[in-house]
């Protein structure tokens, strides 16, 4: 398994196996890798014969307010688990080497990106969109992974992809859960164990829409009324969205129809933010 701390060699090393007519899948994360992104690896090991595994904290996606101080890190532990599941190339690169310091371009997304995180996090999507576009030219993949968990980031990606035609084909991966149900996350571990304990509030919430929807309720309000009941019950949570949305335009919905939705939350604990997502489809 190579390590590659530094863009340009990460760019020639690509371009070498893409030269040599080798199929590659990129898997981007920011570290600190649990079983959820480790699923990621394994399905781009599926698909391709070399696996590129990044890793960097992309301080671009912080608010200024936000966590990027208290991120969590565990460099030594993912090379580990990296070499263990057969990654061909760990690229991490060092902080101050990703962005030339008067960097002025960056990719902006004006429709899927406004509401659901987008609303409370005005700069994160700008910021995860310029770094995966420039992961995509450093990488040179085939095809890339992205998990389900986080739903919007996953519907910018392709539409990136579609609207400024990068030849990578976009791969989901489902959502890696807790035996209790909650959402895999590497934030997780910043929880108190009281928080820990009130956060299966996000799954069990999602789980009662999902039986009022298999029981024929289409009311989004009646829908918004369980979620905030079940939310009750974490009193360290607060919500930050609860949403109903197309789950391709990620439009606002008033009561569910034919078409796929999506219902996804943020509930914002003392110490971590953490979503979660479900596809209503019929
Ligand atoms: P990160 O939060 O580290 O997640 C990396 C990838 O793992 C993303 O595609 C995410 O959706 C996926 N993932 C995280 N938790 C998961 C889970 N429980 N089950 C399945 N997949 C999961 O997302 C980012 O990093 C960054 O925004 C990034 C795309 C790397 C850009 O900086």
């Amino acid at each position: 398994m190579d390590v590659v701390t530094d863009p340009v060699r990460m760019q020639e090393l690509a371009l070498e196996g893409r030269r040599r007519g080798e199929k590659s899948a990129l898997v981007p994360t920011m570290g600190f890798l649990h079983e959820g992104h480790l699923s990621l690896v394994r399905l781009a090991k599926e698909r391709a014969e070399n696996v590129v595994l990044s890793s960097f904290v992309n301080p671009a996606q912080f608010g200024p307010q936000e966590d990027l101080d208290r991120y969590p890190r565990s460099v030594e532990r993912d090379l580990e688990l990296c070499e263990q599941e057969g990654v061909s190339v760990v690229f991490m690169p060092e902080a101050g080497t990703m962005y030339a310091e008067d960097a002025s371009v960056k990719i902006e997304e004006n429709a899927l990106s406004r509401g659901l995180c987008g609303g409370s996090r005005p700069v994160h999507f700008s910021g995860v969109l310029t770094v995966v576009a420039k992961l995509f030219l450093l990488a040179q993949p085939d095809l890339a992974i992205f998990g389900e968990k986080d739903a919007q980031q996953l519907r910018l990606i392709r539409r990136m992809v579609r609207d400024l035609n990068f030849p990578i084909e976009i791969v989901p991966g489902p959502i890696v859960r807790e035996a209790d149900g909650l959402a895999m996350s590497s934030r997780n571990s910043n929880l108190s164990v009281e928080e820990r304990a009130q956060a299966i509030v996000l799954r069990r919430s999602l789980l009662a829409v999902e039986k009022a929807v298999a029981k024929g309720e289409r009311r989004v309000e009646i829908l918004r009324d369980i979620v905030t009941q079940h939310l009750a019950e974490a009193p360290l949570g607060q919500l930050d969205y609860l949403s109903f949305v197309d789950d391709e335009t990620l439009a606002p919905i008033e009561d569910l129809g034919d078409q796929p939705a999506l219902a996804a939350l943020a509930v914002q604990f003392p110490n971590a933010r953490l979503i979660d997502n479900l596809t209503l489809d019929f």
